[in-house]
């Protein structure tokens, strides 16, 4: 290749002793920021979704679900989606958006979640992955190609809940899915070739309830048409049980083996209070300190990295962070965009 005669002399001789055309020969290069992601991880029942949208109204943020039942449309009792008026708002990505009879593979999530972050933090706004499906999380961030940690951060939330407490919430939680009409919802899933082992008929309660279908419309006596269903709801409960443990051993195993840094929230206690006692404390052992572990992680204090934090968080949303005091800690100082949490 032909160098030009006065472009090869600058390069091999830079003017050091000239500031200003030194600069312009080699510039600055700063390293593009990476965007950040969040990602709340947990067991079935811990309040993933609920801390989710704490954030999200703290930050400017859009939901992923990586919840692999919840990703299909229907039984949205039984896998427990989160409810148009609890999501406050906050758009939601991949919740409810496929067909139920279809397998949405991690390979699929990752795929389409890599597009919804992309879609999320082009508008400025900062993308939170909730689901218990930690092979999504891990097929997404883990990926052979290293196309997610190449260009994005991560920060990963874990809400903990002591075992038997859970499990005591996830029984009583399978109750009310029965009061809530879960029978009726379950009814049209029902396969009579008994396979469940596509789309949304592994979610738990489909494959559990079906001697109940398959023997209902055969009995006329309705105490043994209840024991059936007592029979599906306590099989339920156990493999509600079982899935939990599951999702621990996966998160512990990412963190433990893989070496993720997870960030454990304590929740147990939220769940041993009552009332107004239990909004307390969500606040107190979840929500707060949560709230102030990813706004340390977007602004990367103390570390003065600040610009690259701000431009997923909107200034307003920011603000109104600070007024309603959702997470003490936080002050806004006069000069914006400094920001100082202590
Ligand atoms: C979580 O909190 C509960 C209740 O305060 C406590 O009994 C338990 O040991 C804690 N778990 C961990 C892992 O710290």
């Amino acid at each position: 290749m032909n160098i030009p005669r006065v472009m090869s002399r600058n390069v091999t001789q830079p003017q050091i002793n000239s500031p200003s055309s030194g600069r312009k020969l080699n510039p600055i290069k700063l390293p593009r920021q990476k965007e950040k992601v969040v990602v709340v991880m947990g067991a079935t029942g811990t309040g993933k979704s609920r801390l989710s949208i704490d954030l999200a109204t703290v930050f400017h943020a859009q939901i992923i679900n990586s919840d692999k039942m919840q990703v299909y449309e229907g039984l949205d009792i039984v896998t427990n989606k989160i409810t148009k008026e609890d999501r406050r708002g906050v758009p939601h990505h991949l919740l409810g958006t496929e067909s139920p009879y279809s397998e949405f593979t991690a390979s699929h999530f990752r795929d389409a979640a890599l597009l919804a972050i992309e879609s999320i933090t082009s508008c400025g706004q900062l993308p939170i992955i909730v689901g218990g499906s930690n092979s999504y999380i891990e097929a997404l961030i883990d990926d052979y190609d290293y196309k997610f940690r190449s260009r994005y951060d991560f920060c990963c939330l874990s809400v903990d809940v002591s075992m038997p407490v859970l499990d005591q919430y996830v029984a009583k939680r399978v109750d009310q899915m029965l009061e809530n009409g879960m029978v009726d919802e379950l009814r049209p899933l029902f396969n009579p070739k008994g396979d469940y082992s596509r789309g949304i008929r592994k979610a738990i309660g489909v494959p559990e309830f079906d001697q109940y279908f398959r023997k209902e419309s055969f009995i006329m006596d309705e105490g043994i048409k209840q024991r059936l269903v007592e029979e599906a709801v306590n099989e339920m409960k156990k493999n509600t049980y079982k899935l939990a443990r599951k999702q621990l051993g996966k998160i512990h195993r990412l963190h433990n083996v893989k070496r993720w840094k997870i960030q454990r929230l304590n929740a147990t206690t939220v769940f041993c209070k009552h009332g107004e006692e239990a909004e307390e404390a969500w606040k107190k052992k979840v929500a707060e300190p949560s709230a102030r572990m990813v706004a340390r992680f977007l602004f990367d204090f103390p570390s003065a990295n600040v610009g690259a934090g701000l431009r997923l968080c909107s200034p307003s949303a920011l603000r109104s962070a600070m007024a309603t005091a959702t997470c003490d800690g936080y002050v806004l100082t006069a000069g914006y965009p400094r920001l100082s949490i202590f």
